[in-house]
């Protein structure tokens, strides 16, 4: 294992050795009786985009441990003065903050402000580029269902272009042995998307990706980012959209995941979303453990 992690920035930072750690911690916390390791110590929530399940589980991660928590968004701050994001971090670092979990628009913010200030950040997703916390919080969910990660077939599907999520799934995943199948169409899912990891493919046809599937996990697909592409909404639906019929296409045991939020009647049907094989609750829930982990990680406290 590498010396302590000190900032969660990206999956490829991590060792196998790391992703397992923190996984085999966040199966350990209990939530209704949360050890404190975090006692005395301020968690600063650095969020220059909008997030419900991301912020909040990091907020309530953080209060079980015993920490006390800052939130910073750009309206409320001085951030709407023009404040840029090093001076923003090196305030927020130097009236006491232990920790900035961030959230960005724009891709390797949290790389950059790791570089400037003297605190751990956590990388509460990056523009299209990284969401560690939600790839880590994905895999503990898919080992609650699966024996063991190795030789699983897990189909991603949606604007993976666009997409952290797909990204630090996709490269989590495959270090464990995981085909990853992106799937989409075209636009979402350009041919070099398979060379992001080995054991990624890319396929445009959901009716084939599906078949063997052990994990189907949806993307957001924000229908402004259609316009002008290959499809109309109402084609994405009908080619993409993951229905009761097409989760027949997969293993009868396959579980649905979705990162949120979930745009009901664009990636799934609310049949799907609701049904048997929907982990979606269960991934938000599993958001706050993992998350707990995370954060006793990067302070040294795991
Ligand atoms: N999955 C996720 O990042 O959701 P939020 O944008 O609500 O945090």
């Amino acid at each position: 294992m590498k010396p302590q992690l000190r900032s969660l920035l990206g999956i490829s930072q991590l060792t196998t050795g790391q992703i397992e750690a923190i996984l085999a911690l966040a199966r350990r916390m209990d939530l209704k009786r949360p050890p404190q390791l975090l006692r005395n110590r301020h968690v600063a929530l650095l969020f220059y985009e909008a997030s419900t399940r991301t912020r909040i589980s990091f907020e309530f991660a953080a209060k079980a441990l015993g920490a006390t928590t800052t939130q910073v968004t750009p309206t409320s701050s001085s951030i709407e003065k023009g404040e840029s994001l090093i001076d923003t971090g090196w305030t927020v670092a130097n009236v006491g903050a232990d920790a900035i979990v961030m959230r960005h628009p724009n891709s390797g913010a949290a790389y950059l402000l790791a570089r400037y200030v003297h605190v751990p950040i956590v990388n509460a997703g990056d523009g299209m580029h990284q969401h560690p916390s939600q790839a880590l919080l994905d895999a503990l969910t898919i080992t609650n269902h699966k024996k063991k990660l190795q030789g699983l077939r897990v189909v991603i599907v949606g604007d993976v272009y666009h997409s952290r999520v797909a990204r630090s799934n996709a490269e989590l995943l495959t270090r464990f042995g995981v085909d990853v199948v992106f799937c989409g169409p075209p636009d979402f899912v350009p041919e070099i998307a398979a060379t992001l990891a080995p054991g990624v493919t890319a396929c445009h046809d959901l009716n084939i990706a599906l078949q063997g599937a052990d994990v189907v996990m949806a993307l957001r697909v924000q229908k402004e980012r259609l316009v002008n592409k290959q499809l109309s909404v109402e084609e994405y639906i009908a080619e993409y959209q993951v229905t009761p019929l097409r989760m027949r296409l997969a293993k009868p045991d396959a579980i649905l995941m979705h990162p949120g939020p979930v745009i009901r009647g664009m990636e799934v049907t609310s049949e799907v979303a609701d049904g048997p094989q929907s982990c979606i609750h269960e991934q938000v829930r599993n958001g706050v453990k993992t998350r707990m982990a995370i954060l006793a990680t990067v302070l040294g406290a795991a």
